[in-house]
C-alpha cells in the first residue's frame, strides 16, 4: 500500500506554516519550491548529510541561483565562529534580503541555519528539512534557533519560524542507532508531558519502533509534531506553557555543558534529565514511585543512559542549572510531572529534595 503524506499546521496567525510528514518527500520538489522566495537559495548542511541527500535538494532547486555550505559535523561546532561561515557565504555571493535558506540536517544544522536566517539582514526566509529523528520531532518545529556558548548551551539565539518543515521519514533509514535512540528520548517526552495514551502506546510498540517500522515511525513523528505544534501555537515565545517542552532539559543541559559538548548526545542527556525530573516529581508526592522504574526500563530498552555521569558533582549541576533559561530573578524553576501526561513548571522544589535527588540518595 502506498503510504501517504500527512500535513499538520503550526497555527501562528500570519506566520503559520505546514509540517509535511511522509516517505520520499525529498522526491516531491513542489513541497520545497512553493516555499522558496526570491531567486537565491543557500542550502546549509554538514559534511555527513551532504553526501547522502544534498544532490536531490540541489536538483530540486536547479532553476534558482543556488549554493550550499557544508558545516563541520558535531555539537562542538555549534558556535558563533562556525556560524560565521554561513554569513561569509551569503555576503560573498551577494545574497539579498529576499534570499531563502534551507536547513538540511539534524538539530545542529537546523538551529544554526535558523539563527543565521534570523540574523542575516535582520531576518530572511528559511525552510527546515530535518534528517534526524530528534530534529523531525522537535528542533525543526517551533522556531527556536541558536548556538552554544562555552558557558551555556543554546545561550545565544533567537525565535525565528521557518516557512515550512519537510520531514522525509525515509531519511531515518541512514541514521546511526545511537542518534536514533537520542531522538526517541524527545518522542517519549511528549507522552510524559502531554499525551499519556501516547506514552503507553510507545511502551507497547517500542520493538517495532526500534526496528524502524515505517508506519509506526510515521505515527510517532506525527503524534510528536502534533503535541509540539499545539504547545508552540499556545505560547510561541515561552512566556508560559512552552517551558514544559523542556522536561529533563534543565538537568540535561547541565550534563551537556559539564561533560563537554558532544560527549553526551542531546537526547541522551535529556533521557538522564527526564529520570531526574520524574524522581523529583515522586519526591514531591505527585507521582507513584513505580513511574521511575517504568521510565528507566523504557529508556534502557532503547539504549539510552538513565544514570547521572559518575564524575558529575551536585555543585556542577547547581552552578550550571543557575543559568538555565527558566531561571527568573535567581529562582530556579523546574519542569515536573503532577501525573503522567501532565507537566507543571514549579519553583517550589525544596532544596534538600533537589540535592538528595542529584546526589542519588533519593
Ligand atoms: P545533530 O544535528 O548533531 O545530528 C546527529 C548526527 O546525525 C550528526 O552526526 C549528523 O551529521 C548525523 N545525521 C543527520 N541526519 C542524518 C541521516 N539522515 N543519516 C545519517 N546521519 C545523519 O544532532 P540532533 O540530535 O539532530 O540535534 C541536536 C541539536 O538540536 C542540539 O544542538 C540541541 O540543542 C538542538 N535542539 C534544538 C531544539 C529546538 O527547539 N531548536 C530542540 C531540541 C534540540
Ligand atoms: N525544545 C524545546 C522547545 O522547542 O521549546
Amino acid at each position: 500500500m502506498q503510504e501517504t503524506m500527512h500535513t499538520l499546521q503550526v497555527e501562528l496567525g500570519d506566520r503559520a506554516y505546514p509540517i509535511y510528514i511522509g516517505p520520499d518527500l525529498l522526491d516531491q520538489p513542489e513541497l520545497l519550491l512553493q516555499h522558496v522566495r526570491g531567486t537565491q537559495v543557500l542550502v546549509v548542511t554538514n559534511e555527513t548529510v551532504a553526501p547522502l541527500y544534498l544532490d536531490r535538494i540541489l536538483a530540486t532547486l536547479s532553476a534558482y541561483e543556488v549554493a550550499s555550505v557544508l558545516l563541520p559535523d558535531g555539537e562542538e561546532h555549534k558556535n558563533l565562529t562556525v556560524l560565521n561561515r554561513i554569513f561569509d557565504e551569503l555576503l560573498s555571493n551577494s545574497h539579498t534580503r529576499s534570499t531563502t535558506l534551507v536547513a538540511l540536517g539534524g538539530g545542529v544544522v537546523g538551529d544554526m541555519c535558523g539563527f543565521a536566517a534570523a540574523c542575516y539582514q535582520r531576518g530572511v526566509n528559511f525552510v527546515q528539512i530535518p534528517t534526524t529523528l530528534l530534529a523531525q520531532v522537535d528542533s525543526s518545529v517551533g522556531g527556536k534557533t541558536g548556538v552554544n556558548h562555552a558557558l551555556g548551551k543554546n545561550m545565544i539565539g533567537a525565535f525565528h519560524q521557518p516557512m515550512a518543515v519537510i520531514i522525509d521519514t525515509k531519511t531515518l533509514q541512514s541514521l546511526p542507532s545511537r542518534e536514533f535512540a537520542a531522538g526517541m528520548a524527545e518522542v517519549i517526552k511528549y507522552g510524559l508531558i502531554s499525551d499519556p495514551e501516547f506514552y503507553y502506546w510507545l511502551q507497547t510498540n517500542i520493538d517495532g519502533l526500534l526496528a524502524r517500522d515505517e508506519a509506526l515511525l510515521a505515527e510517532a513523528i506525527e503524534r510528536s509534531c502534533l503535541n509540539k505544534a499545539r504547545v508552540v501555537a499556545a505560547d510561541e515565545r515561552e512566556g508560559g506553557v512552552r517551558a514544559i517542552l523542556n522536561l529533563g532539559h534543565t538537568f540535561g543541559h547541565a550534563i551537556e555543558t559539564a561533560m563537554g559538548y558532544g560527549h553526551y548526545l542531546h537526547g541522551e542527556a535529556v533521557a538522564i534529565g527526564m529520570v531526574l525530573a520524574v524522581r523529583v516529581s515522586v519526591g514531591m508526592g505527585w507521582l507513584a514511585s513505580g513511574e521511575v522504574d517504568r521510565l528507566r526500563v523504557l529508556l534502557s530498552r532503547i539504549g539510552l543512559p538513565v544514570d547521572s555521569p559518575e564524575n558529575m558533582t551536585v555543585e556542577q549541576y547547581l552552578t550550571l542549572m543557575a543559568v538555565d533559561k527558566k531561571v527568573i530573578d535567581g529562582e530556579l524553576r523546574l519542569v515536573l510531572l503532577d501525573r503522567i501526561g501532565s507537566a507543571v513548571v514549579t519553583a517550589e522544589v525544596p532544596r534538600d529534595l533537589l540535592v538528595a535527588t542529584l546526589s542519588g540518595t533519593s
